[in-house]
């Protein structure tokens, strides 16, 4: 044994490995030199005032954006540049800041086909090869999972917020994720509605999903996380437990002190 680690053996607890990371538009810089890693199993919550680049910073790790400089190594595959569709399939799932879903076609349509995209097959809704068949048990798995089984002939327009943000969950899900990356999984839901979708992530990271998930409501992330990251400006300002975060002084000043 060498006194450092083995980057094989490191990188290999790692879900994510982010060093260097910038991205911007134009002439401005919108994400900064970002490092953070995440271990595989980790709950990890980015935190931060609104334009912090939260949601750029997830746009970058599922590769909706492709970053200037800097890289992202999933499970010590290199996926910097890789299409988001490439990613999806090597095992990275997420959910939007706002619905991502078809409002006109059913529950059990949207999972379905998001379960046929998984599997690698047509994105037709009514063939029924031996493949669709594997789809729609996979799309039946994962609407059990967010307790939505019973609504799968509804149309989306007609769920509440919280049964919306439910189904956002199975469709991310019917493509089995090793690593989900929420972003505000909460927002707009309403107080009632919140529980059971936060008994729900739990779950999820429980049977085993890394999960990095940007929030705003504080007790929840507390609560949840392993470790809090804070950004600032496109920088992360600091990486902790969730003890020594919420007692950062920096982090006090410029989020926390001014948030609520
Ligand atoms: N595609 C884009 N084109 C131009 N500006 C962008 C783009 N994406 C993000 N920005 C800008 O980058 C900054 C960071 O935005 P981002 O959405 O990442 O912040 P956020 O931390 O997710 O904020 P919020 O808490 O409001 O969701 C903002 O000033 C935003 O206007
Ligand atoms: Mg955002």
């Amino acid at each position: 044994m060498t006194a450092l680690p083995s980057p094989m053996t490191e990188s290999g607890d790692l879900a994510l490995r982010i060093a260097g990371l910038e991205w911007g538009v134009g002439g401005l810089t919108i994400v900064k030199d970002i490092d953070l890693t995440v271990n595989a199993g980790e709950f990890l919550s980015v935190i931060g005032p609104n334009g912090a680049g939260k949601t750029s910073l997830i746009n970058l790790i599922s590769g909706v954006y492709l970053p200037r400089s800097g890289s992202i190594a999933m499970f010590n595959n290199d996926v910097t540049n890789m299409r988001p569709a490439d990613r999806t399939r090597r095992g990275l799932g997420r959910t939007f800041q706002t619905s991502s879903l078809f409002p006109g076609l059913t529950v059990g349509e949207n999972v379905r086909l998001a379960a046929q995209a998984a599997l690698g097959g047509s994105l037709r809704l009514f063939t029924a090869p031996r493949r669709d068949d594997q789809a729609t048990a996979r799309a039946e798995d994962a609407l059990e999972r967010v307790d939505l089984a019973n609504r799968r002939k509804d149309v989306v327009s007609a769920l509440s917020h919280g049964d919306k943000r439910k189904l956002e969950m199975a469709v991310v899900l019917a493509a089995e994720p090793k690593v989900l990356l929420l972003d505000e999984p909460t927002a707009g839901v309403s107080v009632e509605e919140t529980q059971p979708l936060v008994g729900l992530i739990r779950d999820v990271h429980q049977s085993g999903t890394t999960i990095v998930m940007v929030e705003h409501r504080m007790e929840f992330i507390v609560d949840i996380s392993d470790r809090i990251a804070v950004m600032h400006e496109g920088k992360i300002l600091t990486v902790g437990t969730p003890a020594e975060v919420m007692a950062d002084e920096e982090v006090r000043n410029a989020y926390l002190g001014g948030h609520r």
